[in-house]
C-alpha cells in the first residue's frame, strides 16, 4: 500500500474528482478526512471506503466561510491523530457565462471557493506540517489556469491565481520539507462540467479516476522529486 500510515484532508470529496481521489488514497491505506457541504454525499463516499476496509471521516464545511475553513483544518488534524500529510484543495465553484453577464456575487463566490479558501486551508495546515518538516499540498487547478477559455473569465482568474499561489508558495516552503503542487486537468466528465457545458458531449472525456491516478502519483512521488504543475489532458479531440 503506497499511502499506509498517511493522512489526508480532501475538499470537495462528495462527488466527482474529489470522491475519486479520496477512494484512491484510501485504497492505498491513507486515512482520509472528507469535506464538502452535502453531508449525504460525504457519508455515501465514507460508507464505500469503509466497506472496503478503509478509514474515512466526514467533516462538512462551506468553504465560502474562511473561519469555518480554518476550523475544518484544525478539526481534521485532531481527527486524523494530530498529523496531516496531504492537503488536497479540490473543491470548486464554476459559473461559465459571458463576462458581461457575470454578477459580482458569482465573481466573488468563485474567488472565495476556488482561491481564498485555499489561503485559509493552507494557513491553517502549515503549523502542523512545519512541526513535522513534511507534508504535501496539492491544489487542483485546471487547464483553465493555463489558458484563456471563452465564457470562463472568473473561473480562469481563480485557476490562474491558484497556479500563482502554488508556484510562489512552493519556493517559500521548500526549506521546510513541504511540497506544493498544482494538478491541471482538461475536460473531465463530472457534474461541474455537465451543468456548465451541457452542449458538450462528454463521451470521450476523462473520468475522475483518470485524475485520481495523477493525484496518487503526486502524493506518492519520492521526496527527492517535486512536481510543480501536472497538466493532464484528453488524448483525443481538442486539447482541453
Ligand atoms: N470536471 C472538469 O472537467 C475539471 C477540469 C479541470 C479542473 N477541475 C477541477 O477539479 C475539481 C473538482 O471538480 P469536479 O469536476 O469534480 O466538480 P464537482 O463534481 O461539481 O464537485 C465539486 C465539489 O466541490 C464541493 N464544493 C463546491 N462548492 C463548495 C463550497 N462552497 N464549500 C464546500 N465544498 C464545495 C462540492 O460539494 P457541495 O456542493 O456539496 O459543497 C463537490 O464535492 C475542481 O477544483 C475543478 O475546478 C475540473
Amino acid at each position: 500500500m503506497l499511502l499506509k500510515g498517511k493522512t489526508a484532508l480532501i475538499t470537495g470529496a462528495g462527488r466527482g474528482i474529489g470522491q475519486s481521489i479520496a477512494e484512491s488514497f484510501a485504497r492505498e491505506g491513507c486515512e482520509v478526512a472528507l469535506s464538502a457541504r452535502s453531508v449525504d454525499e460525504l457519508e455515501e463516499v465514507a460508507r464505500k471506503i469503509e466497506e472496503r476496509g478503509g478509514v474515512a471521516h466526514v467533516l462538512p464545511c462551506d468553504l465560502r466561510n474562511g473561519e469555518a475553513v480554518e476550523k475544518l483544518v484544525r478539526d481534521s488534524i485532531a481527527t486524523l491523530g494530530g498529523q496531516i500529510d496531504l492537503l488536497i484543495n479540490n473543491a470548486a465553484y464554476a459559473c461559465f457565462k459571458p463576462f458581461e453577464e457575470l454578477s459580482l456575487e458569482e465573481w466573488q463566490t468563485t474567488l472565495d471557493v476556488n482561491l481564498t479558501a485555499c489561503y485559509h486551508s493552507i494557513q491553517a495546515v502549515l503549523p502542523a506540517m512545519k512541526a513535522r518538516k513534511q507534508g504535501r499540498i496539492i491544489n487542483i487547478s485546471s487547464v483553465s489556469g493555463l489558458k484563456g477559455i471563452r465564457n470562463q473569465t472568473v473561473y480562469c482568474a481563480s485557476k490562474f491565481g491558484l497556479i500563482g499561489l502554488t508556484k510562489a508558495l512552493a519556493i517559500e516552503l521548500r526549506e521546510f520539507g513541504i511540497g506544493v503542487s498544482a494538478l491541471c486537468p482538461g475536460g473531465v466528465a463530472t457534474r461541474l462540467t455537465a451543468e456548465n457545458m451541457p452542449e458538450r458531449n462528454q463521451d470521450d472525456w476523462m473520468t475522475p479516476e483518470d485524475i485520481a491516478h495523477a493525484a496518487l502519483f503526486m502524493a506518492t512521488q519520492s521526496d527527492r522529486t517535486a512536481t510543480d504543475i501536472l497538466h493532464v489532458r484528453r488524448f483525443q479531440g481538442d486539447p482541453l
